[in-house]
C-alpha cells in the first residue's frame, strides 16, 4: 500500500513549514487523503529532498540549538527505553510482516515459472512471458540498491518522536525524549488547559482515542474507574509510546484563560539605557498559563503596581521575561532599576489582555514593533516560531537612534532561521514604514499575510493607511497601543 504521512512529519522531513504545503494542498498541487498526504507525491514535490535529507536531522537539532534563546528546557532528546522499544517492536512487526509477504510473492513467482514450463503450446508466447518474468524479477531484487533516503528518515523519525493528533482541534505536536504530553503541547505551541502541571489539580485531564502512552510521574489526583475506562489520563503525567490520537481542550482565546495570582522570583536583570530586561521564574507547581501577547500586573510589597506585556513564550510557562522602560513615574521600574535583587518576591496578576496569534491561520506574517512594543512582539514572535507555520515572518522595528534594544536576539533569529528576516527602520514609526514595506512585501498580493504591531496611534494609522492601499482586510490588521506602567 502506498505509505502515507501526516502535514507535520511531511514537514519535518522536507524541511519545509507545515503552512507552505497546505497552501500547496489549497493551491491543488498536493493532494490530501483524511489529513495525510502520500509519501510519492511528496517526494515528487519535493525531489531535492532526497539530496538534503543525510542532513536533515542536523538542520533541525542545529534549528533547535540556534534558537535556545527561546529558553523552552528541553527533556533528554533521546526517548524514554519503554518507549524507544515499543516503537522498535512496532517498526520489527511491521518488517516481519513485509518480509512474509516478500517470501510469499517469491514462491508464486517460482510457482508460476514451474507452471509455464509443465504448459504446451503456443511456446512462442510463453517464452516471452518467461523473459518477462525473469526481467521483472531481477529488477525487484535490485531494489535494495536504491535505497531511497528519505524513507529511512521517516522511519527514523518514526522511532526517535512520537506524533500526537489532538481532535477536534487538528492540531498536532511531537513528544520528544521523555516529556510529557503536556510539556511536549505546550512546546509546540498549544494552548492546553492545564494547572498545576504536576498530577495535582486534573485540569490537564485529556482522552486517549488511540495509540499507546506510559505514565512517567506520581499524580495525587485520582481519577474515576469511569474516565480511566473511557481513556482519560492526566497530560502531565504520561508520555507517549506510540503515535497517538488525544481529546483535549484547548484555549480558543483570551476568554478561556483564568485570571491566577503567581509568587515570582526575580532571576535576573539586564539593562540597557532605557529598557530593564526582566528574567522571572515561578514556583514548579504554580506555572503561569498565558496566550502570548498578553500581559499581567506586577506588584512588589510597600512599592507599587504596574502593568507589563509578557515578553516571553507560554512554551516555557515557568521563566517569564518583562521589559521595563526606564520610567520616573513608575515606582516598581525604579524599584527594579536600583533595589532590586535576585531572588526578590514580585506578585504576578494575570494574564490581561487579547492581543493574540490567529493561530489557525497558516499566512505569513508581518511584525511591526516601536520601542518597548517590542517586549509584546516578542512574545508572539516566539510563539509563532514554536507553532512552525507560517511560511515567512517578517520582523520590523521603527523609531529611535541607532539599534534597538536586544538588536543582537533579533539578528540572531534572523541568521538562525531560513524564514525570518529583520530590518530596522530609524525613523519615526509613521515616517517612511509605508515605502519600507512597499519594497520588503511581495508585490503580487498580500493575500497570505496577517499583520500584528505594537506602538503609537501614528504607527497605527501609517499601517493600516498602508493596509487599505494594499486592498488588506482590516481584520488581518491586529494591533495593539503600548501599555505599559504604573497603576497606581
Ligand atoms: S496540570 Fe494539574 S494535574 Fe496535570
Amino acid at each position: 500500500m502506498a505509505q502515507r504521512i501526516s502535514l507535520s512529519r511531511a514537514a519535518r522531513l522536507v524541511g519545509v513549514k507545515r503552512g507552505t504545503l497546505q497552501q500547496q494542498i489549497r493551491a491543488g498541487d498536493l493532494q490530501t487523503f483524511e489529513g495525510e498526504i502520500l509519501l510519492a507525491d511528496l517526494l515528487q514535490a519535493y525531489p531535492d529532498a532526497r539530496v538534503e535529507d543525510s542532513s536533515m536531522l542536523e538542520r533541525v537539532e542545529q534549528i533547535i540549538e540556534q534558537a535556545s534563546f527561546i529558553n523552552v528546557e528541553h527533556a533528554a532528546r533521546k526517548p524514554d527505553n519503554v518507549a524507544l522499544t515499543a516503537r522498535v517492536m512496532a517498526l520489527s512487526e511491521e518488517l516481519s510482516l513485509e518480509k512474509l509477504r516478500v517470501a510469499a510473492y517469491r514462491r508464486l513467482q517460482a510457482q508460476l515459472r514451474e507452471k509455464i514450463e509443465s504448459l504446451d503450446g503456443v511456446a512462442d508466447a510463453l517464452q516471452q512471458l518467461r523473459a518477462w518474468l525473469d526481467d521483472a524479477a531481477s529488477g525487484i531484487e535490485q531494489v535494495g540498491d536504491t535505497i531511497d533516503p528519505s524513507r529511512v528518515n521517516e522511519t527514523y523519525l518514526r522511532v526517535m518522536t512520537a506524533q500526537a493528533s489532538v481532535i477536534p482541534s487538528g492540531h498536532e505536536f511531537f513528544v520528544e525524549g521523555a516529556e510529557s504530553l503536556l510539556e511536549a503541547g505546550l512546546r509546540g505551541g498549544l494552548a492546553l488547559n492545564y494547572g498545576c502541571s504536576n498530577g495535582n489539580c486534573g485540569l490537564c485531564k485529556m482522552r486517549v482515542v488511540s495509540g499507546e502512552t506510559r505514565r512517567i510521574r506520581h499524580h495525587d489526583y485520582t481519577l474515576t474507574e469511569a474516565e480511566k475506562g473511557l481513556g482519560y489520563l492526566l497530560g502531565c503525567c504520561y508520555t507517549a509510546v506510540t503515535d497517538v490520537v488525544l481529546e483535549a481542550d484547548e484555549a480558543g482565546s483570551a476568554a478561556d484563560i483564568p485570571l491566577q495570582h503567581i509568587p515570582l522570583r526575580i532571576k535576573k536583570i539586564d539593562t540597557t539605557d532605557d529598557v530593564l530586561i526582566v528574567s522571572t521564574r515561578t514556583p514548579r507547581t504554580s506555572r503561569l498559563r498565558f496566550l502570548a501577547g498578553q500581559g499581567a500586573d506586577l506588584a512588589i510589597e510597600h512599592v507599587g503596581r504596574s502593568h507589563y506585556p509578557i515578553a516571553s513564550c507560554p512554551c516555557d510557562d515557568m521563566n517569564l521575561q518583562f521589559h521595563v522602560a526606564r520610567d520616573p513615574h513608575d515606582p516598581i521600574a525604579n524599584f527594579l532599576a536600583e533595589s532590586a535583587r535576585n531572588n526578590d518576591l514580585v506578585n504576578l496578576e494575570g494574564p490581561r489582555g487579547a492581543f493574540v496569534l490567529d493561530e489557525d491561520s497558516p499566512n505569513s506574517l508581518l511584525f511591526v514593533a516601536e520601542g518597548i512594543g517590542f517586549a509584546t512582539i516578542k512574545g508572539l514572535i516566539e510563539h509563532a516560531m514554536a507553532l512552525d507555520a507560517a511560511e515567512r515572518i517578517l520582523l520590523v522595528r521603527v523609531g529611535g537612534d541607532g539599534p534597538p534594544y536586544l538588536h543582537n536576539l533579533c539578528r540572531a533569529w534572523n541568521d538562525a532561521l531560513d524564514n525570518f528576516d529583520y530590518v530596522t527602520l530609524d525613523s519615526p514609526a509613521a515616517a517612511g514604514l509605508e515605502d519600507r514595506l512597499q519594497h520588503l512585501l511581495p508585490s503580487d498580493g498580500l493575500d497570505a499575510w496577517d499583520f500584528y504591531a505594537c506602538g503609537s496611534p501614528a504607527l497605527e494609522a501609517s499601517l493600516r493607511h498602508f493596509a487599505e492601499n494594499q486592498v488588506l482586510p482590516p481584520h488581518r490588521v491586529t494591533f495593539e497601543p503600548i501599555s505599559t506602567g504604573s497603576l497606581s
